[in-house]
Protein backbone atom coordinates (compact mmCIF):
# COMPACT_ATOMS: atom_id res chain seq x y z
CA UNK A 1 0.00 0.00 0.00
CA UNK A 2 1.43 3.51 -0.54
CA UNK A 3 1.54 6.75 1.32
CA UNK A 4 -2.25 7.61 2.14
CA UNK A 5 -3.05 10.42 -0.19
CA UNK A 6 -3.78 14.21 0.18
CA UNK A 7 -7.34 13.90 1.06
CA UNK A 8 -7.33 10.48 2.71
CA UNK A 9 -4.88 12.42 5.44
CA UNK A 10 -7.60 14.89 6.06
CA UNK A 11 -10.38 12.62 6.03
CA UNK A 12 -8.58 10.05 8.48
CA UNK A 13 -8.96 13.34 10.58
CA UNK A 14 -12.38 14.49 10.13
CA UNK A 15 -14.08 11.06 9.98
CA UNK A 16 -13.79 10.14 13.84
CA UNK A 17 -14.85 13.20 14.85
CA UNK A 18 -18.04 12.62 12.69
CA UNK A 19 -18.63 9.43 14.52
CA UNK A 20 -17.55 11.02 17.88
CA UNK A 21 -20.38 13.39 17.72
CA UNK A 22 -22.77 11.44 15.91
CA UNK A 23 -22.81 8.37 18.72
CA UNK A 24 -22.99 11.51 21.60
CA UNK A 25 -26.14 12.88 20.12
CA UNK A 26 -27.38 9.54 19.36
CA UNK A 27 -27.05 7.79 22.70
CA UNK A 28 -29.77 10.01 24.40
CA UNK A 29 -30.84 7.95 27.57
CA UNK A 30 -34.33 9.53 27.40
CA UNK A 31 -35.19 7.50 24.07
CA UNK A 32 -36.68 4.80 24.52
CA UNK A 33 -34.47 1.80 24.09
CA UNK A 34 -35.69 -0.11 21.38
CA UNK A 35 -35.92 3.47 19.17
CA UNK A 36 -32.56 4.15 19.98
CA UNK A 37 -31.55 0.82 18.64
CA UNK A 38 -32.80 1.08 15.61
CA UNK A 39 -31.62 4.58 15.16
CA UNK A 40 -28.11 3.49 16.11
CA UNK A 41 -28.20 1.01 14.09
CA UNK A 42 -29.08 2.77 11.00
CA UNK A 43 -26.63 5.74 11.32
CA UNK A 44 -23.23 4.11 13.25
CA UNK A 45 -20.80 2.03 11.95
CA UNK A 46 -20.95 2.22 7.88
CA UNK A 47 -21.44 4.80 5.51
CA UNK A 48 -18.65 6.67 3.45
CA UNK A 49 -19.70 10.16 5.18
CA UNK A 50 -19.26 12.12 2.06
CA UNK A 51 -22.00 14.71 2.77
CA UNK A 52 -20.51 15.55 6.15
CA UNK A 53 -17.53 15.25 4.31
CA UNK A 54 -18.09 17.95 1.90
CA UNK A 55 -19.84 20.24 4.58
CA UNK A 56 -16.64 20.15 6.45
CA UNK A 57 -14.52 21.06 3.23
CA UNK A 58 -17.16 23.72 2.48
CA UNK A 59 -16.92 25.11 6.26
CA UNK A 60 -13.22 25.03 5.97
CA UNK A 61 -13.11 27.00 2.52
CA UNK A 62 -15.06 29.96 4.26
CA UNK A 63 -13.34 29.63 7.35
CA UNK A 64 -16.54 28.98 9.24
CA UNK A 65 -18.05 28.64 12.79
CA UNK A 66 -16.12 24.92 13.80
CA UNK A 67 -19.33 23.80 16.25
CA UNK A 68 -21.54 24.97 13.14
CA UNK A 69 -19.65 22.84 10.64
CA UNK A 70 -19.46 19.83 13.02
CA UNK A 71 -23.67 19.86 13.88
CA UNK A 72 -24.22 20.72 10.33
CA UNK A 73 -22.00 17.50 8.44
CA UNK A 74 -23.72 15.06 11.75
CA UNK A 75 -27.44 16.64 10.63
CA UNK A 76 -26.76 16.12 7.18
CA UNK A 77 -25.70 12.83 7.61
CA UNK A 78 -28.77 11.99 9.94
CA UNK A 79 -31.17 12.94 7.48
CA UNK A 80 -29.23 11.36 4.54
CA UNK A 81 -29.25 7.77 7.27
CA UNK A 82 -33.24 8.16 7.41
CA UNK A 83 -33.79 8.60 3.46
CA UNK A 84 -32.19 5.37 3.15
CA UNK A 85 -34.05 4.02 5.89
CA UNK A 86 -37.07 4.62 3.97
CA UNK A 87 -36.25 4.03 0.86
CA UNK A 88 -35.14 0.27 1.46
CA UNK A 89 -38.76 -0.47 3.04
CA UNK A 90 -40.99 -2.56 1.06
CA UNK A 91 -43.13 0.16 -0.06
CA UNK A 92 -39.98 1.54 -1.67
CA UNK A 93 -37.38 0.08 -3.36
CA UNK A 94 -38.11 -3.00 -0.82
CA UNK A 95 -33.84 -3.90 -0.41
CA UNK A 96 -32.33 -6.41 2.24
CA UNK A 97 -29.08 -5.06 2.38
CA UNK A 98 -27.25 -1.48 3.33
CA UNK A 99 -24.23 -0.88 4.33
CA UNK A 100 -23.41 -4.83 4.34
CA UNK A 101 -25.96 -5.27 7.23
CA UNK A 102 -29.67 -5.94 6.89
CA UNK A 103 -31.99 -3.49 6.63
CA UNK A 104 -33.46 -1.62 9.38
CA UNK A 105 -37.07 -3.17 8.90
CA UNK A 106 -35.24 -6.42 8.32
CA UNK A 107 -33.57 -6.10 11.74
CA UNK A 108 -36.00 -4.46 13.56
CA UNK A 109 -39.33 -4.25 11.83
CA UNK A 110 -41.11 -1.91 9.32
CA UNK A 111 -43.24 -0.20 12.39
CA UNK A 112 -40.06 0.87 13.76
CA UNK A 113 -37.92 1.62 10.50
CA UNK A 114 -40.51 4.21 10.08
CA UNK A 115 -40.29 6.02 13.34
CA UNK A 116 -36.47 5.42 13.44
CA UNK A 117 -36.17 7.70 10.16
CA UNK A 118 -38.72 9.79 11.60
CA UNK A 119 -37.25 10.39 14.93
CA UNK A 120 -33.33 10.87 12.90
CA UNK A 121 -34.83 13.69 10.41
CA UNK A 122 -36.15 15.35 13.92
CA UNK A 123 -33.17 14.64 15.58
CA UNK A 124 -30.75 16.19 12.61
CA UNK A 125 -32.67 19.70 13.36
CA UNK A 126 -32.17 19.14 16.79
CA UNK A 127 -28.13 19.36 16.41
CA UNK A 128 -28.63 22.64 13.75
CA UNK A 129 -30.89 24.60 16.64
CA UNK A 130 -28.98 24.42 20.01
CA UNK A 131 -29.58 27.04 22.75
CA UNK A 132 -26.62 26.63 24.03
CA UNK A 133 -23.81 26.14 21.66
CA UNK A 134 -22.70 29.76 20.95
CA UNK A 135 -23.75 29.67 16.79
CA UNK A 136 -25.64 32.79 16.44
CA UNK A 137 -29.36 32.10 15.51
CA UNK A 138 -29.21 34.01 12.08
CA UNK A 139 -26.68 31.08 11.52
CA UNK A 140 -28.82 28.38 12.93
CA UNK A 141 -32.02 29.41 10.77
CA UNK A 142 -29.93 29.78 7.20
CA UNK A 143 -28.81 25.95 8.20
CA UNK A 144 -32.24 24.74 8.75
CA UNK A 145 -33.89 26.50 5.86
CA UNK A 146 -31.02 25.35 3.53
CA UNK A 147 -31.53 21.14 5.36
CA UNK A 148 -35.33 21.58 4.85
CA UNK A 149 -35.82 22.65 1.79
CA UNK A 150 -32.90 19.76 0.23
CA UNK A 151 -35.04 17.37 2.42
CA UNK A 152 -38.32 18.15 1.42
CA UNK A 153 -41.27 18.05 -0.96
CA UNK A 154 -39.48 20.60 -3.62
CA UNK A 155 -35.83 18.60 -2.79
CA UNK A 156 -35.43 14.76 -1.65
CA UNK A 157 -38.84 13.45 -0.84
CA UNK A 158 -40.58 15.12 -4.08
CA UNK A 159 -37.65 13.26 -6.09
CA UNK A 160 -38.34 9.76 -4.58
CA UNK A 161 -42.01 10.79 -5.25
CA UNK A 162 -41.06 10.90 -8.94
CA UNK A 163 -38.46 8.45 -8.91
CA UNK A 164 -41.85 5.94 -7.09
CA UNK A 165 -44.32 6.56 -10.23
CA UNK A 166 -42.21 6.56 -12.80
CA UNK A 167 -41.01 2.66 -12.28
CA UNK A 168 -41.50 0.51 -15.36
CA UNK A 169 -41.43 4.16 -17.67
CA UNK A 170 -39.49 5.98 -19.85
CA UNK A 171 -38.31 9.05 -18.95
CA UNK A 172 -36.52 11.75 -21.21
CA UNK A 173 -33.20 12.79 -20.35
CA UNK A 174 -34.23 16.07 -19.14
CA UNK A 175 -37.16 14.34 -16.41
CA UNK A 176 -34.27 11.97 -15.22
CA UNK A 177 -31.78 14.81 -14.47
CA UNK A 178 -34.39 16.79 -12.51
CA UNK A 179 -35.42 13.43 -10.67
CA UNK A 180 -31.88 12.94 -9.49
CA UNK A 181 -31.43 16.49 -8.75
CA UNK A 182 -34.04 16.30 -6.41
CA UNK A 183 -33.93 12.74 -5.03
CA UNK A 184 -29.92 13.07 -4.28
CA UNK A 185 -28.68 16.03 -5.56
CA UNK A 186 -30.22 18.57 -3.26
CA UNK A 187 -29.15 17.04 0.08
CA UNK A 188 -25.46 16.88 -1.44
CA UNK A 189 -25.84 20.97 -3.20
CA UNK A 190 -27.29 21.65 0.80
CA UNK A 191 -24.23 20.32 1.84
CA UNK A 192 -21.89 22.29 0.47
CA UNK A 193 -23.97 25.59 0.75
CA UNK A 194 -24.48 24.58 4.92
CA UNK A 195 -21.01 24.18 5.15
CA UNK A 196 -20.70 27.77 3.57
CA UNK A 197 -23.47 29.35 5.50
CA UNK A 198 -20.91 28.66 8.77
CA UNK A 199 -19.13 31.48 7.78
CA UNK A 200 -19.16 33.78 10.37
CA UNK A 201 -20.55 37.19 7.46
CA UNK A 202 -22.44 35.58 4.66
CA UNK A 203 -20.56 34.74 1.76
CA UNK A 204 -20.63 37.15 -1.09
CA UNK A 205 -23.35 36.03 -3.57
CA UNK A 206 -21.24 35.38 -6.31
CA UNK A 207 -18.97 32.84 -4.20
CA UNK A 208 -22.25 31.90 -3.11
CA UNK A 209 -23.97 31.06 -6.46
CA UNK A 210 -20.08 29.33 -7.57
CA UNK A 211 -20.52 26.68 -4.52
CA UNK A 212 -23.76 26.12 -4.96
CA UNK A 213 -23.41 25.53 -8.41
CA UNK A 214 -20.38 23.18 -7.48
CA UNK A 215 -22.69 21.54 -5.24
CA UNK A 216 -25.17 21.00 -7.14
CA UNK A 217 -22.63 19.36 -10.28
CA UNK A 218 -21.73 16.86 -7.95
CA UNK A 219 -24.90 15.82 -6.62
CA UNK A 220 -26.29 15.16 -9.66
CA UNK A 221 -22.92 13.02 -11.05
CA UNK A 222 -23.09 11.43 -7.55
CA UNK A 223 -26.88 9.51 -8.36
CA UNK A 224 -25.36 9.54 -11.88
CA UNK A 225 -22.36 6.75 -10.36
CA UNK A 226 -24.74 5.53 -8.09
CA UNK A 227 -26.90 4.44 -11.40
CA UNK A 228 -23.25 3.12 -13.10
CA UNK A 229 -22.62 0.91 -10.21
CA UNK A 230 -25.49 -0.60 -9.69
CA UNK A 231 -25.26 -1.92 -13.05
CA UNK A 232 -21.64 -2.80 -12.81
CA UNK A 233 -20.40 -3.19 -9.23
CA UNK A 234 -21.10 -6.79 -7.33
CA UNK A 235 -23.13 -6.79 -4.01
CA UNK A 236 -19.86 -7.10 -1.63
CA UNK A 237 -18.70 -4.32 -3.20
CA UNK A 238 -21.66 -2.16 -2.90
CA UNK A 239 -22.76 -3.47 0.82
CA UNK A 240 -26.12 -3.57 -1.01
CA UNK A 241 -27.63 -5.90 -3.77
CA UNK A 242 -26.26 -4.89 -7.15
CA UNK A 243 -28.61 -4.89 -10.24
CA UNK A 244 -31.59 -3.75 -8.12
CA UNK A 245 -32.57 -0.58 -10.61
CA UNK A 246 -32.75 -3.46 -13.61
CA UNK A 247 -34.70 -5.88 -11.33
CA UNK A 248 -36.86 -3.35 -10.24
CA UNK A 249 -37.36 -1.18 -13.77
CA UNK A 250 -36.17 1.90 -12.55
CA UNK A 251 -35.45 4.08 -15.24
CA UNK A 252 -31.76 5.46 -14.71
CA UNK A 253 -29.10 6.86 -16.20
CA UNK A 254 -27.47 4.02 -17.45
CA UNK A 255 -31.04 2.43 -19.11
CA UNK A 256 -31.47 5.59 -20.93
CA UNK A 257 -27.95 6.98 -21.44
CA UNK A 258 -25.97 3.59 -21.53
CA UNK A 259 -22.72 3.13 -19.92
CA UNK A 260 -20.30 5.06 -22.10
CA UNK A 261 -22.58 7.82 -22.46
CA UNK A 262 -23.29 8.01 -18.29
CA UNK A 263 -19.71 7.56 -17.53
CA UNK A 264 -18.68 10.69 -19.82
CA UNK A 265 -22.03 12.50 -18.39
CA UNK A 266 -20.49 11.98 -14.91
CA UNK A 267 -17.20 13.15 -16.14
CA UNK A 268 -18.89 16.17 -17.40
CA UNK A 269 -20.32 16.90 -14.47
CA UNK A 270 -16.67 16.86 -12.35
CA UNK A 271 -15.32 19.46 -14.91
CA UNK A 272 -18.74 21.67 -14.16
CA UNK A 273 -17.51 21.43 -10.43
CA UNK A 274 -14.10 21.75 -10.72
CA UNK A 275 -15.11 25.64 -13.54
CA UNK A 276 -17.39 26.73 -10.42
CA UNK A 277 -14.84 25.96 -7.44
CA UNK A 278 -12.17 27.81 -9.89
CA UNK A 279 -15.20 30.37 -10.40
CA UNK A 280 -15.68 30.84 -6.46
CA UNK A 281 -12.10 32.85 -5.96
CA UNK A 282 -11.95 30.98 -2.66
CA UNK A 283 -8.51 30.19 -1.43
CA UNK A 284 -9.04 26.71 0.21
CA UNK A 285 -11.03 24.75 -1.93
CA UNK A 286 -8.23 21.65 -2.35
CA UNK A 287 -10.10 19.43 -0.28
CA UNK A 288 -13.92 20.03 -2.03
CA UNK A 289 -11.73 19.84 -5.31
CA UNK A 290 -10.69 16.06 -4.28
CA UNK A 291 -13.94 15.76 -2.90
CA UNK A 292 -15.73 15.80 -6.27
CA UNK A 293 -13.11 13.66 -8.03
CA UNK A 294 -14.01 10.85 -4.85
CA UNK A 295 -17.26 11.46 -5.70
CA UNK A 296 -17.42 10.78 -9.30
CA UNK A 297 -14.25 7.81 -9.22
CA UNK A 298 -15.43 5.88 -7.07
CA UNK A 299 -15.99 1.91 -6.71
CA UNK A 300 -18.37 1.75 -4.15
C1 LIG B 1 -26.58 6.00 -1.34
O1 LIG B 1 -25.78 7.03 -0.84
C2 LIG B 1 -27.91 6.51 -1.69
C3 LIG B 1 -27.93 7.58 -2.68
C4 LIG B 1 -28.38 8.74 -2.38
C5 LIG B 1 -27.51 7.31 -4.03
P1 LIG B 1 -24.27 6.76 -0.40
O2 LIG B 1 -23.57 5.98 -1.48
O3 LIG B 1 -23.65 8.03 0.03
O4 LIG B 1 -24.47 5.80 0.85
P2 LIG B 1 -23.55 5.58 2.13
O5 LIG B 1 -23.87 6.70 3.06
O6 LIG B 1 -22.12 5.56 1.73
O7 LIG B 1 -24.04 4.25 2.68
C1 LIG C 1 -31.77 6.78 -3.11
O1 LIG C 1 -31.62 6.44 -4.43
C2 LIG C 1 -32.06 8.22 -2.92
C3 LIG C 1 -32.43 8.46 -1.53
C4 LIG C 1 -32.26 7.62 -0.53
C5 LIG C 1 -33.03 9.72 -1.23
P1 LIG C 1 -31.42 4.88 -4.68
O2 LIG C 1 -32.65 4.12 -4.36
O3 LIG C 1 -30.81 4.71 -6.02
O4 LIG C 1 -30.30 4.55 -3.57
P2 LIG C 1 -29.72 3.10 -3.29
O5 LIG C 1 -29.17 2.61 -4.59
O6 LIG C 1 -30.85 2.27 -2.75
O7 LIG C 1 -28.63 3.36 -2.28
MG1 LIG D 1 -34.67 4.49 -4.34
MG1 LIG E 1 -32.80 2.32 -3.19
MG1 LIG F 1 -29.26 3.31 -6.48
Amino acid sequence: MGAPDFLETWSLGQLPRIERALEGWLGDARVPDHLGQAMRYAALGGGKRLRPLLVLAAAEAVQGHPQAALRAACAVELVHAYSLVHDDLPCMDNDVLRRGKPTVHVRFGEPLALLAGDALQTLAFELIVPEDAGIPEAMQARLSRLLAAAAGAQGMAGGQAIDLVHVGQPLTEAQLCDMHRRKTGALLRASVCMGAACAHQPVPPATWAALAKYGAAVGLAFQVVDDILDATADTATLGKTAGKDRIADKPTFVTILGLEKARAYAQQLLAQAEQALQASALAQTAHLRALARRLVMRHA
